[in-house]
């Protein structure tokens, strides 16, 4: 904070002038809010990310990862952290990073992300967690909870239905209601709901035709309304159009500066902007510069004597403990009688690719940090490994094929004999960033080329991917017995692979997103990136594994998959349901027993499925995970609770969430494509009431407890014989009515009875400002 002695927002508000006020809804600077200091009003600082903090030190430039920024520990991205399953280890990530932030005096970080993985070509995918909006969500609360429990403030970004890079800043998300609350909303919803987070970052792109920015049913009806934030809206910056029509819509804060403040003032004074609507975002910009403030007392301007320690080192053993536990090992075939990995550590060892020399560690962008050391991966092995370890590259970063091809005929020349290869592959910076998109999904030509050449020549290949986004590993896995995906893995990446391959620690990811055989297999296939503006999230709810099932279609790697090195049982799967409809509960118990040699954990996985639903709903879904750590021979009963959301969709016609009464199956499983024990409960409650109209049909009527008995008193006889006969019972009663002469006057009182006990029906329009 600039300027130590801030006022309380409540005081302060009521004596600033209209000027002062416009000025506190826009930045001060390129990442400080605004201070007034005739009023006492500091100014408080933001930095990115997600992966590690972003402070930039020299001249700010633009946000896209330019400028230099102070250093810092370069932790897993999200992708990693996504396939870790682990919300203790996020949460101590979240701490560490906030730590940092602290002793720069950042007052809030711009993380995490949690959009939802909707197309595997997305660039920005290595910054968000999963397909899956129940881990995205309970992953980025324990981000929140692990920054705010240090005093530093969250920004929950990019809200919402971010999911291209694209034409980012116009493109239309346009997405029916049901699929905004079951999948892009629900994360968001979860860490508001439960983590308090300062900030919401609103996005970009437009939701349905409007701005995020300018959206009120996302950020009134919904964010504020619904889920009752408190906080404040801030823009990704450079996402507002017009100060007045955010301020309108629900943005409190335009950063970085935005135009001139007397757009709003001079909106006041015409009448267009209610000058209540700029004094709430004025309370909340405030009472986040008061939170800041009291977290860390006197801000940027206090003594030295008050800064918070960081200890770098026990950071990075942090980076490298989150680097395997977010590495998933895809595949681990036996050669010679027994699985590859891990290695002992001893033997004849080749290391090939360049990627093992200069790692590639780290996503592109806004979230890019200077990390303060980098651990590289033939060094680390080198160091490990008893035994000499020579190195070939294999190919070039750039990937020109002269060159390629006599690194190529090199490494394959060294593989030869019995020798293990590690062979480092992975996506070139190039391929995948923030900003645009990717076209594909596969390794370089010349990597690909390289691999198949090595594998036959040795087949003790292990191959160890480095990637933010997925590469379908379709051309080249076949033959190669052991692959290891580390995503983009900090700045620990080297030690970490050292530490996996050797067994000193255990790769303990599992896949938080399907990886699918072709980009032809994807549900968004169809309308990704989209087209003249407007991307129609056609596939709905079906999104990830959500996808794949209904369809059928058999992924490479299905999602919550991910081989460990020692191997479990789980049985005795117990699930006792309490309360009903609404208000029901369930508890989930399962016996983990660790069946192999090692010490290792297991990632408890919870799908539900509803086998009555009146809408389509997707085979089943997470609602509920818990990652065991047991040694060899031991046992434990995991017991997880199911709250009734885990048994409710969105209904489109009442527009809220609901439970359906009905049967559901309760399943554990390794993955959502290898369910290992099921139980089927029965959810008690009354039936879900959709209110009757005239457009109703007469099977409509005839089904419900109230109409049935309205239509039977009102028809007589001839209204069982019109619900009995399949062509009369699908005419709409009104018309029905009409070819019978039926009084219209008649028809309205059966109405009004039928809807004076129903539910209410309102017209479903999602996201448009009405
Ligand atoms: C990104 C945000 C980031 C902001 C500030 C934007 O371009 O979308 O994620 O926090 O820049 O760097």
């Amino acid at each position: 904070m600039a300027g130590n002695d801030s006022v309380g927002a409540g005081d302060a508000a009521g004596r600033l002038t209209l000027e002062q006020k416009a000025s506190l809804t826009s930045g001060g600077d390129f990442w400080h809010t605004q201070p007034v200091e005739e009023a006492g009003i500091a100014s408080i600082l933001m930095s990115d990310g997600p992966t590690g903090l972003r402070k930039q030190s020299g001249e700010p430039g633009v946000s896209l990862g330019m400028g230099q920024s102070v250093p810092a520990t370069c932790f897993p991205t999200a992708t990693s952290l996504g396939s870790s399953w682990d919300p203790d280890l996020v949460r101590r990530v979240g701490e560490a990073i906030a730590r940092e932030a602290r002793a720069e005096r950042v007052s809030v970080v711009l993380a995490p992300g949690v959009n939802i993985k909707r197309s595997p070509l997305c660039g920005r995918n290595f910054e968000y967690l999963s397909e899956d909006p129940h881990l995205s969500g309970e992953l980025g609360l324990a981000f929140v909870h692990g920054l705010q429990s240090q005093g530093v403030g969250a920004s929950v970004k990019h809200f919402a239905a971010n999911n291209a890079e694209t034409d980012r800043m116009r493109l239309s998300a346009d997405v029916d209601e049901r699929t905004l609350h079951e999948i892009y909303l629900a994360a968001f919803e979860r860490v508001v709901t439960a983590g308090d987070p300062w900030t919401v970052m609103a996005s970009y792109n437009k939701i349905n035709g409007t701005y995020a920015t300018e959206n009120a049913w996302l950020l009134r009806e919904v964010l504020r309304d619904a889920w009752g934030f408190d906080g404040v809206v801030v823009s990704d910056w450079g996402a507002v159009h017009d100060r007045a029509a955010a301020l309108r819509g629900g943005t409190d804060l335009a950063m970085p500066p935005f135009g001139d403040d007397d757009t709003v003032v001079d909106a006041v004074l015409a009448g267009t902007l209610p000058e209540s609507v700029l004094d709430e975002a004025v309370r909340r910009v405030l009472a986040l510069v008061d939170r800041a403030e009291a977290a860390a007392p006197g801000g940027e301007v206090a003594s030295d004597s008050d800064a918070v320690d960081v200890d770098h080192a026990a950071h990075h053993a942090l980076a490298r403990e989150a680097a395997a536990a977010g590495s998933v090992l895809l595949k681990n075939d036996p050669v010679g009688g027994a699985p590859l990995l891990p290695l002992s550590g001893s033997g004849a060892l080749l290391v090939v690719g360049e990627l093992a020399r200069t790692p590639r560690f780290q996503g592109s962008g806004s979230s890019r940090v200077n990390p303060t050391q980098v651990d590289v991966p033939l060094d680390a092995l080198r160091e490990a490994w008893a035994d000499d370890v020579p190195f070939e590259p294999g190919y070039t970063l750039d990937g020109s094929s002269e060159e390629d091809r006599a690194l190529r005929s090199a490494a394959v020349e060294a593989a030869r004999g019995n020798r293990t290869v590690v062979c480092v592959l992975g996506l070139p910076e190039s391929y995948e960033s923030e900003g645009y998109d990717r076209t594909h999904l596969d390794l370089p030509p010349g990597q690909v080329e390289l691999v198949q050449e090595l594998v036959a020549a040795n087949p003790r290949v292990v191959v160890v991917l480095a990637n933010g986004g997925i590469v379908t590993p379709v051309a080249w896995s076949r033959e190669v017995p052991a692959v290891l995906d580390t995503w983009l893995a900090g700045q620990a990446v080297g030690s970490a692979i050292a530490d996996l391959l050797t067994g000193r620690a255990e790769p303990g990811g599992r896949l938080a997103e399907t990886i699918p055989f072709r980009l032809e297999d994807t549900p968004a296939y169809l309308d990704f990136p989209g087209h003249l503006g407007h991307s129609r999230y056609g596939e709905g709810v079906f999104v990830g594994y959500r996808y794949y099932d209904v369809k059928h279609i058999p992924p490479a790697f299905p999602f919550g998959h991910g081989l460990g090195y020692t191997t479990f049982a789980q049985s005795d799967l117990s699930v006792e349901v309490t309360g009903s409809g609404e208000d029901v509960t369930a508890t989930v118990s399962v016996t983990v027993t660790n069946t192999g040699g090692r010490t290792g954990s297991e990632t408890v996985q919870v799908y539900v499925s509803d086998l009555d639903a009146p809408v389509a709903r997707p085979a089943r879904e997470l609602k509920a995970f818990a990652k065991v750590r047991l040694d060899p021979g031991a046992s434990e009963r995991v017991t997880l609770e199911l709250g009734p959301r885990a048994f409710a969709y969105w209904h489109p016609g009442l527009r809220r969430w609901v439970v359906e009464p009905g049967t559901f199956t309760v399943s554990i499983g390794a993955s959502s494509a290898d369910l290992r024990r099921s139980v089927t409960v029965t959810v008690e409650g009354d039936p879900i009431r959709t209110p009757l109209t005239a457009e109703s049909t007469v099977a409509e009527w005839g089904a419900d407890p109230v109409g049935g008995p309205l239509l039977a008193t009102a028809f007589g006889e001839r209204g069982a014989t019109l619900t009995s006969n399949p062509i009369a019972s699908e005419v709409p009663l009104g018309v029905l009515a009409g070819l019978a002469g039926f009084p219209r006057a008649k028809l309205e009182v059966l109405v009004d009875a039928a809807r004076d006990t129903g539910d209410t029906e309102t017209d479903g329009t999602a996201g448009a400002t009405r």
